[in-house]
Parts: C-alpha cells; sequence; structure tokens
C-alpha cells in the first residue's frame, strides 16, 4: 500500500480543499439545502431504541464525504476491518492482534489468534468473575473478621482506571446492591491516603488493575494499600481475602504477593487504553453486577457487527474517523465532539481523551495547553493524575510514537527511581537532569 498523501485519492481531497475549503459556510449550508440533517445523520435501530448520530454540523459537503469513503476505501479500510475481526497481527509495531472485539463477542462465533480460537479463555475468565461478583454482592465472601465486603478500590492507572471509572459513573443508578468503588491513580500519595482514611480494612476489598503488573504510579499505590491493611490486619494470610489482580502478568502478580487464584487474565491482544471489556472491568461488574456488565458488552457487541457490517458511508463509527482525517489533514485543526451528555457521563471527556491521544497523538500549540490533536486541553481533571501520565508521554515519547515509546518511558522512570535510593551525586543525565535529582535527593532524603 502507498504512502498516504501519495494517494490519488489523499491528493484528490488536498486539492479540493486548498480551492474550496473556504466555501464550506456552515450557515450558508443549512440556509441552501433544507435536507442537510437528512443527508447528514443516520439512525442506527436497535432492539433497545434508536441511536442517532448527526454530523451535519460539521464543515463537510456530500462532494467532500464522498471523497473521505473514496479514501477509505483506497486505504483498505474493508480489509483492515476483516482482518482485525479474525485476529491477524494488525498491530505491527508489537506484533499483535487487536480483538478488544474478542472480548464482548457474545454470539460466540470462534475468534482465532495463531490458530487458536481465544473465545474459550474469554468466557472462561467472564465465568470466573461472574462466581466472584455474586459472591462479594451476596455477601457471601467474608474478609478476615468474617464481615462482607461494602467498599471497592480500584487501583490502576490510564485505561486500568478511566474507562472503568467512566462506566461505574454513568452507570451508577444501576449500582442498588452492589459496594461503593473507588479509584485510586496518582501517584502523589495523597489520593491512597483520603481514599484509605474513608474506609474500614475489614470490609474493603482492592483490586490492583495493571495489564504489564510494572507501572509504577500502580504498583507504588497496591503497595501502600497493602501496608495499610497490614497494619490493622497484621497477618499476611489475610491479604488473599482482600487483594484481587486484573492483569496478563501472572509471574509479577505472584511477586507482589497476590495469590495468582485471585487473579483475573486478560491477553496481550487488548490494547491497554480500551480495556474495560476485559477482566479490567471488575470493578463494574462488581458496582452494578455482573448481569449489566454483560448488556455492557452486548451493546458494544451490536456496535462492532454494525461496524463490521455497514457500507462505509452508512458506518457510525466510520464516518466519525473519517471527520476527523479531514479536519486533521485538510484543516490542520481537531474535531470537537458535542455531546449532549448528561451528568452520569461527566468522566467520558477524559476517558476519551487518553485513548485517543495514545492511538492517534498528542500535539501542544504554542500556548503549551493542548496535548490532543483531538479533544483539546488536557483535563487535569480530578485529581489530574492521568493528564500527568499522558503529559510524561509526551515529553519522552513525542507526538506520534506508539506503545514502545510509552514503554521506554516507563524504562527511563525505573532507572531515575533507582538513582533515588541513595545518596550518591548523580551525574548520568543533562545537567538540568542532574541537578533537580540531586537537588531532591539533598532536600528530600
Ligand atoms: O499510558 C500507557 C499505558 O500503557 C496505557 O495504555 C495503559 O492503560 C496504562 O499505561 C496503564 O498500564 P498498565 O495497565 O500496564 O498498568
Amino acid at each position: 500500500i502507498m504512502g498516504l498523501t501519495s494517494d490519488p485519492s489523499f491528493q484528490k481531497l488536498d486539492q479540493w480543499s486548498k480551492s474550496n475549503a473556504g466555501t464550506l459556510n456552515m450557515r450558508h449550508m443549512f440556509e441552501s439545502d433544507k435536507d442537510r440533517f437528512s443527508k447528514f445523520s443516520i439512525t442506527l435501530k436497535t432492539e433497545d431504541g434508536d441511536i442517532l448520530l448527526d454530523y451535519s454540523k460539521n464543515l463537510i459537503n456530500e462532494e467532500v464525504m464522498k471523497m473521505l469513503v473514496d479514501l477509505a476505501k483506497s486505504r483498505g479500510v474493508e480489509a483492515g476491518r476483516e482482518r482485525m475481526f479474525t485476529g491477524e497481527k494488525i498491530n505491527f509495531t508489537e506484533g499483535r492482534a487487536v480483538l478488544h472485539v474478542a472480548l464482548r463477542n457474545r454470539s460466540n462465533t470462534p475468534i482465532m489468534v495463531g490458530g487458536k480460537d481465544v473465545m474459550p479463555e474469554v468466557n472462561k475468565v467472564l465465568e470466573k468473575m461472574k462466581g466472584f461478583c455474586h459472591k462479594v454482592r451476596s455477601g457471601e465472601w467474608k474478609g478476615y473478621t468474617g464481615k462482607s465486603i461494602t467498599d471497592v478500590v480500584n487501583i490502576g492507572i490510564g485505561g486500568s482506571d478511566l474507562g472503568p471509572l467512566m462506566v461505574t459513573e454513568a452507570l451508577k443508578p444501576y449500582s442498588k446492591g452492589g459496594p461503593r468503588v473507588w479509584f485510586v491513580s496518582n501517584i502523589d500519595g495523597t489520593h491512597i491516603a483520603k481514599t484509605l482514611a474513608e474506609l474500614n480494612a475489614e470490609t474493603t476489598l482492592f483490586i490492583i488493575a495493571s495489564k504489564t503488573f510494572t507501572t509504577q504510579e500502580t504498583i507504588t499505590n497496591a503497595e501502600s494499600a497493602k501496608e495499610w491493611f497490614l497494619s490493622t490486619a497484621k497477618d499476611k494470610s489475610a491479604v488473599a481475602k482482600h487483594f484481587v489482580a486484573l492483569s496478563t502478568n501472572a509471574p509479577k502478580v505472584k511477586d507482589f504477593g497476590i495469590d495468582t487464584e485471585n487473579m483475573f487474565e486478560f491477553w496481550d491482544w487488548v490494547g491497554g487504553r480500551y480495556s474495560l471489556w476485559s477482566a479490567i472491568g471488575l470493578s463494574i461488574a462488581l458496582h452494578i453486577g455482573f448481569e449489566n456488565f454483560e448488556k455492557l458488552l452486548s451493546g458494544a457487541h451490536w456496535m462492532d457487527n454494525h461496524f463490521r457490517t455497514a457500507p462505509l458511508e452508512r458506518n457510525a463509527p466510520v464516518i466519525l474517523s473519517l471527520l476527523g482525517i479531514w479536519y486533521i489533514n485538510f484543516f490542520h485543526m481537531e474535531t470537537h465532539a458535542l455531546l449532549p451528555y448528561d451528568q452520569y457521563m461527566h468522566r467520558f471527556a477524559a476517558y476519551f481523551q487518553q485513548g485517543d491521544m495514545e492511538s492517534n497523538g498528542k500535539y501542544v500549540t504554542k500556548e503549551g495547553t493542548r496535548v490532543n490533536y483531538h479533544t483539546g486541553p488536557i483535563v487535569w481533571g480530578e485529581p489530574g493524575t492521568n493528564g500527568q501520565h499522558a503529559f510524561y508521554q509526551l515529553i519522552h515519547q513525542g507526538t506520534h510514537f506508539d506503545q514502545w515509546g510509552v514503554e521506554l518511558g516507563k524504562q527511563l522512570a525505573k532507572k531515575i527511581e533507582a538513582e533515588l535510593k541513595d545518596a550518591a551525586e548523580v551525574t548520568s543525565h543533562d545537567s538540568s537532569t542532574n541537578g533537580l535529582i540531586n537537588f531532591i535527593k539533598k532536600n528530600f532524603a
């Protein structure tokens, strides 16, 4: 496949936008075409009601949409989509399949990765989550003093935090009868300390959510939680009743002191930023109940089927991404989604932003405020740690790198962490970094 900018479909759009973009005046377009709304909206019919996607308030016309769909065809989107659904290793930088769709494949048709159907494993973990949720929610699961669980603390960051945080918030009305949920992500110890101050060790369950089980923010917070717990329980064998892990890395889970019996597994083909559909969703299932969690998976499965089968010009996810392609490449601006969402969805922006940013790249304006191509300023939201996480990625990874860049940043942070352990003067970095590290060593020892 030729490079994007050499593609004739791309060049056609480029030329068109250079000579005609100025004619795309929103008010005029609405005035001159009474059918604009029906032309540029689609209604998806589901058993539970209609979903309306209105994209008419974008700087587009029929000619532009046609050229964008032609571009998608010429870039091989249809074949690529099929390669994703059939478990091919489309994540070519890491040599992995990309199979969030398998996690919510409620029709259970086999999905093969390297000659092996992944569905039995997916279903096995879902069964384990189901059993665990029923035990915790019914009160059958007891803490070390025989009391039931009232509070669940999810310790994670990025996709291992924002996804479950957003969904538990959005589905609060369905949480009756479930434990309260808390989310700790910030490496600043104040976040965990403030949370623990509200809790009773006897009735609290900690979920350590980390795909790699090496992310420093998460492991540091998990160690603090364990220390806090043991200072009350004073018995290491009590940990098994109060700590579970969600991860792909069984040896690291074991090293941390969590029995792999209490580990809910997922796989390398689940990208971390979109992992709420995997075992990472355990806090969701505990909060709203497993049956509701299954409904969430069914809803996503419905959308996956739509994405797989609908023609590109009537395909909601494809249309939305084509609009992104249009603005980024030909207008050099971000797209802004105006979502008429209610208060329950207030965590959506932060969730969406992280996934988008890690997939599509980051960007800083002259004022240094924008860190995302699509969704505008980083949400330095409560308590800001995910913005911080992303900001560090930008610094060490640049605007377009991939997961390897993220991993490199994690390695660099580890090197510095080791250097902070003793009093020796550090000279291995540039003079500013050395100066900062040495200042910290001297003043905060
Ligand atoms: O930010 C990079 C990233 O790898 C995200 O994709 C992921 O959600 C987050 O870090 C946390 O990683 P982990 O689940 O391995 O702790």
